[in-house]
């Protein structure tokens, strides 16, 4: 049998997601993941929540208490919170349930910019989508005219705006995010903030002021990636969409207890890993300013953006035979040639990368 009579065509421009592995890894700082600065009480919390989850029973369906933990922090209702296994799944059923091909496409548009979050465009392409990209200015900001332009011909379902965005670390203008909104009022706009909490800002209030947004959060970024918990705010009729095309048990028992606890019980701890993040960041960022061949974008997440005088590939290889891991982005090509993404680690792994850089760009 020849599998490709059966599988989407779209599947043949994708590869499967592989991390990096490599041996003698010191300081892995290629994933965005929070460092392991979480307290003993913050982590007494989680476990004390799990331990109660009845493992002969199927999860809440309909994850009620980790809902109303979320809408209380957000100042929210329950029904105006989706939960998924990640931000990841709940970008894959938004992909499911906003498909209706309109206009004269023939399929369901979504819209990022770029470079950002490279799985919009992959789950777009997974569900048969199209995925237009409008690239980001010279700042690594909007281009309002470049967007509207495309929301205008393109008609995306979807227009999704990551703030802080990934990979490049700043936060996209309020106002430019507020004219895409404006230029999409029949789109789902959504502003997807996994990292907001390392900006100390969201845009919830364009939530609250226009029915076409939404916002994507999650607790992966905040030292709880292994419990896969991400979730959209949004209108509740969306909400109900999305109810209907989602897996019973979406989100696991213990990741919705656990997380439940430490949003309900747990928010100064967070704040702690937050500000501890926050702290070393300044520390990196004033440390490559002194160093020549090397120049960082302004982060507002937990990572730094860089761009090096020497093609990324080789800073990258480089880092590695010093067991640092980080993110090149050269295979991208274009203006990423010389980019790097450094996740902000611990501070003997942030000195790790200093020392490490300094001598391969010696
Ligand atoms: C902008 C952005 N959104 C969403 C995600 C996915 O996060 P989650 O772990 O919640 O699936 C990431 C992960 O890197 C991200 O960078």
């Amino acid at each position: 049998m020849d599998l490709t009579t059966l599988t989407r065509p779209e599947l043949a421009e994708l590869r499967a997601y592989v991390p990096e592995r490599h041996d003698g890894i010191v300081a892995k700082l290629d994933a965005n993941e929070a460092p392991p600065l979480r307290s003993r009480e913050l982590s007494e919390i989680a476990m004390r929540a799990m331990s109660k989850v009845a493992m002969e029973r199927y999860p809440d369906a309909r994850a009620l208490e980790l809902r109303e933990a979320i809408a209380a922090r957000s100042g929210i209702t329950p029904a105006e919170v989706f939960v998924g296994t990640g931000s990841d799944e709940v970008i894959a059923l938004l992909c499911t349930a906003l498909s209706r091909p309109r206009g004269r496409n023939p399929a369901g548009v979504v819209l990022s910019p770029s470079p950002s979050f490279v799985m919009y465009r992959v789950t777009a392409r997974a569900h048969g989508l199209k995925a237009v990209e409008v690239p980001l200015d010279a700042s690594w900001d909007l281009d309002v005219r470049t967007m509207s332009l495309a929301i205008e011909t393109m008609q995306p379902n979807v227009v999704w705006i990551a703030t802080p965005n990934n990979p490049t670390g700043n936060a996209m203008s309020a106002e430019k995010v507020e004219a895409v909104v404006a230029a999409a009022p029949n789109a789902l706009c959504v502003i997807d903030e996994a990292y907001g909490d390392y900006a100390g800002k969201s845009l919830r209030g364009l939530r609250a002021a226009n029915d076409n947004v939404a916002i994507l959060r999650t607790v992966s970024k905040l030292g709880l990636a292994a419990l896969r918990v991400g979730w959209l705010e949004a209108r509740a009729e969306l909400v109900a969409e999305l109810d209907k095309v989602r897996q019973p048990f979406n989100v696991s028992a213990v990741s919705q207890a656990a997380v439940a606890a430490v949003l309900r019980e747990g928010g100064e701890h967070l704040q702690h890993v937050v500000d501890a993040v926050v702290a070393e960041r300044s520390r990196m960022s004033a440390a490559l300013a002194k160093l020549s061949g090397v120049s960082v974008t302004p982060s507002e997440a937990n990572f730094l953006w860089l761009r090096t005088e020497r093609p990324a590939e080789e800073v990258h290889a480089g880092l590695l035979a010093h067991g640092v891991l980080c993110r090149s982005f050269h295979q991208s090509g274009g203006r990423l040639k010389n980019q790097l993404r450094v996740t902000i680690g611990l501070p003997e792994e942030n000195d790790r990368f200093l020392v490490a850089l300094t001598k391969v760009l010696a």
